[in-house]
């Protein structure tokens, strides 16, 4: 059994390391499966229950339970990529495989702070958004901009604007030194997409510049959509270029255009847990 066909989540942390080491050691990886498994209860976003303010220890709760759906889609989907690209230069694959594990130790401490919290894994639904955000045809290319420098920078912005939203509320609990540590350290998951992205494209003889908008309009129509505000400078520190960031925003506004469209329904939002 693989980490990504295990249900159960401690099972996934417990043996998460393991499965980069043998990645690693370009061991035959498991076949991919088409939906990561779940303990608990899977929904379309759009169908989960409202959230309640992060003023109360019910919306903060629920903010973490949020947040470990992420952080878990985010160690499979590094992990997915380590055993889907064998062939990738060595020390992408070690970084990403230190990525990996970041990512499992932000999800242990949204489950551990959950708990702490007097709440449970599974007291709501999650989605699989993230995951579905992927295909086994991606190039590497593909991936890096996806998964780094599209669904991570979005969390960036998230981030951001999520920890504005705690600030005053005295820290009540540990949720918000929780989230200053994943966003701290999702900087660093985001640059090491800006610098690999252009490291790519350099050794495929690829003007980055010019792929950057092309890539990303190709695509457009299978990414959740976004209508976050962009978080200029944390973008900036991430490696994205000023010009990168006006393409992003140019993207954001036409989500929102298409968000007020009738066909909007068929992509799913981007962050779900804003
Ligand atoms: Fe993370
Ligand atoms: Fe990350």
């Amino acid at each position: 059994m693989s980490v990504l066909s295990t249900a159960c989540v401690r099972q996934k942390l417990r043996e998460v390391e393991g499965a980069c080491h043998e990645a690693l050691l370009g061991r035959a990886p498991p076949a991919i499966p088409a939906l990561v498994a779940r303990d608990i209860e899977v929904r379309e976003a759009k169908l989960h229950p409202p959230k309640e303010g992060l003023s109360t220890p019910l919306g903060r709760a629920r903010l973490l339970h949020d947040m470990a759906s992420i952080e878990l889609q985010a160690m499979e989907l590094a992990l997915r990529g380590l055993q889907e690209y064998p062939d990738a230069p060595r020390e992408f694959r070690e970084e990403l495989a230190a990525l990996t594990l970041s990512e499992a130790g932000h999800l242990k401490l949204c489950l551990d702070t959950l708990e702490d919290l007097g709440h449970r894994w599974g007291d709501w639904p999650v989605h699989l958004s993230l995951w579905q955000a992927v295909s086994a045809e991606d190039s590497l290319l593909d991936r890096v901009l996806i998964v780094h420098r599209y669904l991570e920078a979005s969390g960036l912005d998230a981030g951001d604007r999520l920890l504005r939203r705690l600030e005053g509320l005295g820290r009540p609990d540990g949720t918000q030194d929780v989230i200053e540590l994943i966003h701290r350290e999702e900087i660093g998951h985001v640059d090491f997409g800006s610098r690999w992205y252009r490291e790519l494209c350099r050794a495929q003889r690829i003007d980055p510049d010019h792929d950057f908008p092309v890539r990303m309009g190709g695509l457009r129509q299978r990414l959740p959509y976004r209508t976050e505000n962009l978080a200029v400078e944390i973008r900036l520190k991430a490696g994205f270029t000023m010009k990168e960031i006006l393409e992003m925003e140019d993207w954001r506004l036409r989500s929102r255009r298409e968000a007020s469209s009738p066909s909007a329904f068929s992509r799913p939002a981007f962050p779900p847990n804003s």
